[in-house]
């Protein structure tokens, strides 16, 4: 029997690309959603490339009485944990809706899966953890903080997990930090599809691209970076997928384990250099403006990448002309 992972948020932009991962790796997987930031439509796409449906449950984490009829009826082994809202922006709007989908929810899906004797659990943390960095690259041990509500909740269910371990120590638990997770799965089926106006530059700029906006707003050129505007390490979604097939095994390897591991490439790339990428992928101009710098965000930012290569022998493959390429060929597949 194959092993099935339960993946809540299974329809989003990572969710759905990581089940890709794992069903071409051997897995089943069951998807948990309840849609608010995705469409079901997703599923089908995934069995296009895959040839296998996942099982699909639309459902919210929070709701206990489904999570325990969904591990009665499924042979659920390990869980990963994606489901959650993400805009830091709205975070700051609407914090108690941010704590509860992403603190409430990931403590219920916990403890759900204890009722059920699940206990691996792999869970969609970020390198925003990180704050301001103090040092680059940002390694495991950098210290933590965060300004704003999506932050500090990725903040506390990490510490959440934490206490578990220290209180239970037979979970086997993996706290994933991404990077800059952006591009698309090659097929061009599934990508990111964000609902109204992008927040994150990829999105935005791919929109531009297309024609369905008319100029990206560059917040800030007056960095201290090479070209004065915003540092990241973007990341390609299907590494990232890969990455959470070698966090899932590395658990499944160990008796127990608490891990933090930084999911990212190791290298940084400016807005303009992504820009310029973008262009050359696509065939087609992204004009810009030069505009303030954008509140609370940071100069630079990349990750090292030792602890994911020595941990989970897994390290990125692909570069920025995958990321653009695979991204301008969703962008260009979706309605104008
Ligand atoms: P996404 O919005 O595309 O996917 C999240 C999915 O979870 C959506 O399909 C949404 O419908 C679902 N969902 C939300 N709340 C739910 C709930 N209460 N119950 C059930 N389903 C729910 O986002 P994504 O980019 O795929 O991000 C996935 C995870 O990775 C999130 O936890 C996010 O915080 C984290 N993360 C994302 C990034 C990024 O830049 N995309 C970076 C670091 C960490
Ligand atoms: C990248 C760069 C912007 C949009 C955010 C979250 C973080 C994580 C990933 C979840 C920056 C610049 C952007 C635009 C721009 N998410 N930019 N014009 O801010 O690194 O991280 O998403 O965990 O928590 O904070 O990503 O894509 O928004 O920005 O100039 O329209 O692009 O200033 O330098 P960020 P981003």
């Amino acid at each position: 029997m194959p092993s099935t992972v339960l993946v809540t948020g299974g329809a989003g932009f990572i969710g759905s690309h990581t089940t890709v991962a794992l069903q071409q790796a051997g897995y089943r997987v069951v998807v948990l959603d309840n849609l608010c930031n995705s469409s079901a439509s997703v599923l089908e796409r995934v069995e296009r490339i895959t040839g296998a449906r996942p099982q699909f449950i639309h459902g919210d984490i929070r709701d206990t009485a489904l999570l325990d009829e969904l591990f009665a009826a499924h042979p659920v082994d390990a869980i990963l944990h994606f489901a959650g809202l993400k805009a830091v922006g709205e975070s700051t709007q609407k914090p108690l809706e941010y704590y509860d989908n992403n603190v409430h929810g990931s403590v219920n899906l916990l403890q759900a899966a204890r009722r059920a004797a699940v206990q691996t659990f792999v869970f969609s943390s970020s390198a925003t953890v990180y704050g301001d960095p103090q040092r680059l690259p940002l390694a495991e041990d950098h210290p933590r903080s965060a300004t704003n509500p999506y932050g500090h909740s990725k903040l506390v269910v990490e510490d959440i997990l934490e206490s578990l371990y220290r209180a239970e120590p037979g979970w086997r638990l993996a706290r994933l930090r991404y990077f800059n997770p952006v591009g698309a799965h090659p097929s061009g089926l599934i990508g990111e599809a964000p609902q109204g106006v992008p927040n994150n530059l990829m999105p935005y700029v791919a929109q531009v691209a297309r024609g369905a906006r008319t100029r990206l707003q560059v917040f800030g050129d007056d960095y201290d970076t090479p070209d004065g505007t915003g540092v990241r390490d973007y990341i390609h979604v299907m590494d990232l997928a890969q990455g959470h097939v070698a966090a899932l095994r590395y658990c499944e390897r160990q008796k127990q384990c608490l891990l933090s591991v930084n999911l990212g490439t190791g290298r940084g790339y400016s807005v303009l250099e992504m820009v310029r990428a973008f262009e050359k992928a696509s065939g087609r101009p992204v004009p810009y403006d030069i505009v303030a710098r954008r509140p609370g965000d940071i100069a630079a930012c990349w990750a090292d990448t030792n602890l994911a290569a020595t941990t989970l022998g897994w390290r990125a493959t692909l570069g920025i002309e995958d990321m653009c390429a695979d991204a301008w060929r969703w962008e260009s597949g979706r309605e104008a």
